[in-house]
């Protein structure tokens, strides 16, 4: 077995295979002046069975080719089976045909990675399980929950906790987190969408008064779906609200949203590398190596 990290998150790579006991593969990775990408395997892959670690976040083209072109590499080197680990799989969200002419991203990077020769896919907490259908290669889907759990647990933050979904699409997600959760009750902000990035709270379906409220999504991009869940969740009586998400996407203005005071803390893993200026004082990042 052979693990090489791309370069969109060397540090949890390294965590992996400190892990599992292994260094990582020698690879050699640079950009040519025009922005193509270059790919050396700087040792031999001939018959072992290759893993490649690199979630496709921002800049998520970039990130995503590098990944297609040392997938390119490790078959032309004649690796015996390649494994993509994706922490994060951007490009996930286009998972149907909202409105007519639309693309459909997640089906096309799910046959681009086949094309380009994986045996086998690991993703954590794709946005939408349908999309592990997209691949005809095997899938192994894992979740940031039991860490984010392990930690909440550890905290002893309330006995009073609701478990709160801040959209109707994550329902199922915070459903099985509420029950790993001492089997916490459930409240749902329904939420009605304007444009991309962009989000509105209508109303809340179930109690928060005077509960410590966690929230539960699958990451977190601008901020503006917890945020203003959040916000109604406060209004609605909540003693405090927390941020629990696996995707640390946090495109702009995510930080000045979720530093403005309104959370309890912010509790992410590190699928996605954080840069020093993308921390404030309320973030937990776990590791999910
Ligand atoms: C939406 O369905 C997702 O689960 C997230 O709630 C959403 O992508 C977060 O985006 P933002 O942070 O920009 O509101």
């Amino acid at each position: 077995m052979k693990i090489f990290s791309g370069t969109a998150n060397r540090s949890l790579s390294q965590e992996i295979a400190a892990y599992l006991g292994v260094d990582l593969g020698k690879i050699l990775i640079k950009g040519f002046a025009d922005g193509e990408i270059y790919v050396q395997l700087q040792e031999s892959v001939r018959g072992c069975d290759v893993f490649l670690v690199q979630p496709t976040c921002s800049p998520v083209n970039e990130n995503l080719m590098e990944l297609f072109i040392m997938i390119d590499a490790c078959r032309r080197a004649s690796a015996r089976s390649i494994t993509v680990v994706i922490p994060y799989f951007g490009y996930a969200r286009a998972d149907r045909k909202a409105q007519g002419r639309e693309a459909i991203t997640a089906k096309l990077a799910a046959n681009l990675l086949t094309e380009a020769g994986s045996d086998r896919v690991i993703v954590c907490d794709i946005h939408s399980t349908q999309a592990l259908g997209y691949f005809d290669i095997p899938v192994d889907h894992i979740y940031g929950q039991p860490v984010i759990l392990d930690y909440l647990a550890s905290k002893t933050i309330s006995e009073d906790l609701v478990v709160v979904s801040p959209d109707v699409g994550g329902v199922v997600r915070a459903r099985a987190f509420a029950k790993k959760l001492f089997d916490a009750p459930l409240a749902i902000v329904d939420k009605r969408r304007q444009g991309h990035n962009m989000s509105e709270v209508m109303h809340l379906i179930g109690d928060v008064k005077g509960k410590v409220a966690i929230m539960v999504d699958d990451m977190i991009d601008t901020a503006g779906t917890i945020t203003s869940a959040a916000a109604l969740l406060k209004q609605e009586g909540a003693e405090a609200v927390y941020a629990c998400c696996t995707h640390a996407v946090f495109s702009p203005p995510a930080i000045e949203r979720l530093s403005g005071g309104i959370f309890e803390e912010v509790i992410v893993t590190n699928s996605i590398l954080l840069p020093e200026d993308k921390c404030f004082p309320q973030l937990t990042v776990l590791s999910m190596a």
